[in-house]
């Protein structure tokens, strides 16, 4: 599509959503509202220029984090409204054709755009914009568009006629001319009520001058706008179902969709059994044939075939190797563990890399720990890798063997098929194949309960007498 190049209308203060912060940094299945639109331009490969104002800076950062191939920014001032958000950007139209687009659409899709463009270039229209049906407009903020001999969009505040009345309302995208757009862009109103130019006025413009404007409708759920926290939700709920649906015919089975939540990047294969309340996202992927339980939270992670993760975890960037099974009540970070390896219940990892066929059943910390392959890790198990300045390694060889309720005290290696004894605060490496012991010797005294309950019982009938 090198004829045409895309204005995207990004600037406005986003007054109606109320939360302080522009509704385009907003995010929306894992990604900004921006993004939804900007990667859609970037996919079709048409140039786009996005205007930019509130909050400027933590929208470009956005917008160049998601690496689109051909972005440019320009800068609007002060919010005077969308077409003077369009006029801005004259100085950078090169293509033929302009494609308007407001920035809080995040429906959209490619089929749509290219749809304007053929009808576009098929009645050589001046300008062509995108509408949909409402049988009932009532309470909705959008401009309907009047068709008489000539046509026009009147914002919903300015139409003073019947205001539940079926109309065509408008979408806010619009395909024009450049050798119109040039002159027409200049020659706009500000609205005697709002004070701020409408680019909806180009339409009455074309219009009034006998050229051609072409109306290409679309269902609403393709192009609703989002101007509140209502509206955010009802669009991320419609995009969340798009992805449901789409890894469910690809063999995903979901217990209880309603409360599932995919974000947009993830992946998953055919398969694999999402329990109520799941919550997958960044860019996660799950492969084949795996498990996630009941509230299970997976952000930046990779499951390969066949992992299971049972109720109540948390994972964050780590990558579960095939049959690795983790448990409920766990919690991995930026960790890898190797395949058919066991984490179970309160366990949590950090920075470390668990071996395969490895077990870490009960209530155990790692930090900063490589651990070989078939080590057993007993119950209550902690790695100290921290001392309060640095953090330290602990290393764990092939099939050693930790005790229960062991402090492992960082730096520290433990040695190929070693043990450590229950208990023990370990603070010194120990040697393959060796036991290592490392608290103190029970003692026993011989009759001193009966010493001590009897000097007991005596103290508090002296007590209670006085
Ligand atoms: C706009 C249309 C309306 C249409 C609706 C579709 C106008 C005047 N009205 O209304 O006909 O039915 O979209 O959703 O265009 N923006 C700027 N600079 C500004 C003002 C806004 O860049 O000075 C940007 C906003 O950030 C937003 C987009 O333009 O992304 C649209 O602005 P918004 O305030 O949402 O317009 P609507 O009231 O929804
Ligand atoms: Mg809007």
């Amino acid at each position: 599509m090198q004829e045409i190049q895309a204005i995207v209308l990004a600037a406005g203060k986003a007054s109606r959503f109320k939360t302080g912060t522009s509704k385009l940094l907003e995010p929306i299945c894992g990604q900004a509202m921006i993004v939804h639109v900007t990667q859609l331009l970037q996919q079709l490969q048409i140039p786009t220029i996005v205007i930019v104002g509130y909050q400027k800076e933590q929208l470009i950062q956005t917008i160049m984090d998601s690496n689109p191939a051909h972005i440019a920014f320009v800068e609007q001032r002060e919010q005077k409204g969308t077409g003077h958000a369009v006029l801005c950007s004259q100085p950078t139209w090169t293509a033929e054709n302009l494609l308007i687009i407001n920035g809080d659409m995040p429906l959209i899709s490619s089929a749509l755009i290219a749809q304007l463009f053929e009808r576009h270039q098929t009645t050589n229209a001046t300008i062509s914009f995108v509408v949909a049906h409402l049988q009932d407009p009532t309470g909705t903020a959008y401009g309907r568009v009047i068709q008489g001999k000539q046509v026009e969009i009147v914002e919903d505040r300015d139409f003073s006629g019947d205001k539940s009345a079926p109309c065509f309302i408008n979408a806010g995208i619009y395909l024009v001319k450049r050798s119109f757009l040039e002159h027409a862009i200049t020659t706009l109103h500000a609205s005697s009520v709002t004070a701020e130019l409408y680019v909806t006025d180009l339409v009455k413009k074309a219009s009034h001058q006998g050229l051609h404007v072409e109306l290409v409708a679309t269902p609403f759920d393709t192009i609703r706008g989002v101007n509140t926290l209502e509206e955010l939700w009802t669009a991320q709920q419609i995009i969340q179902q798009q992805i449901i649906y789409h890894w469910m015919s690809n063999g995903v089975r979901f217990d209880n969709p309603a409360i599932t939540s995919i974000d947009a990047q993830v992946t998953i294969g055919a398969g694999t059994h999402l329990g109520a309340g799941v919550h997958i996202s960044g860019n996660s992927s799950i492969g084949k044939q795996c498990v996630i339980a009941p509230y299970s939270i997976i952000n930046n992670s990779i499951l390969d075939d066949q992992s299971v993760v049972l109720s109540h975890c948390v994972l964050d960037k780590a990558h579960l190797k095939s049959h690795a099974n983790v448990g409920p009540f766990a919690h991995i970070q930026n960790s890898t563990i190797d395949d058919k390896t066991v984490i179970g219940n309160f366990v949590e990892i950090k920075r470390s890399h668990i071996g395969s066929d490895a077990r870490i059943k009960h209530l155990s910390y790692l930090g900063d720990a490589q651990i070989a392959e078939e080590v057993n890790i007993g119950a209550g198990t902690i790695t100290c890798n921290y001392d309060g300045y640095q953090k330290h390694k602990t290393i764990i060889e092939r099939g050693a063997h930790i005790g229960s309720l062991n402090a492992l005290i960082a730096p520290l290696t433990i040695g190929e098929h070693s043990i450590t004894a229950a208990g023990s605060a370990i603070t010194d490496d120990v040697p393959a194949d060796s036991l290592a012991i490392a608290r103190t010797r029970q003692t026993i005294k011989d009759g001193y309960a009966l010493k001590y309950r009897s000097r007991k019982s005596n103290q508090s009938s002296t007590t209670e007498s006085v």
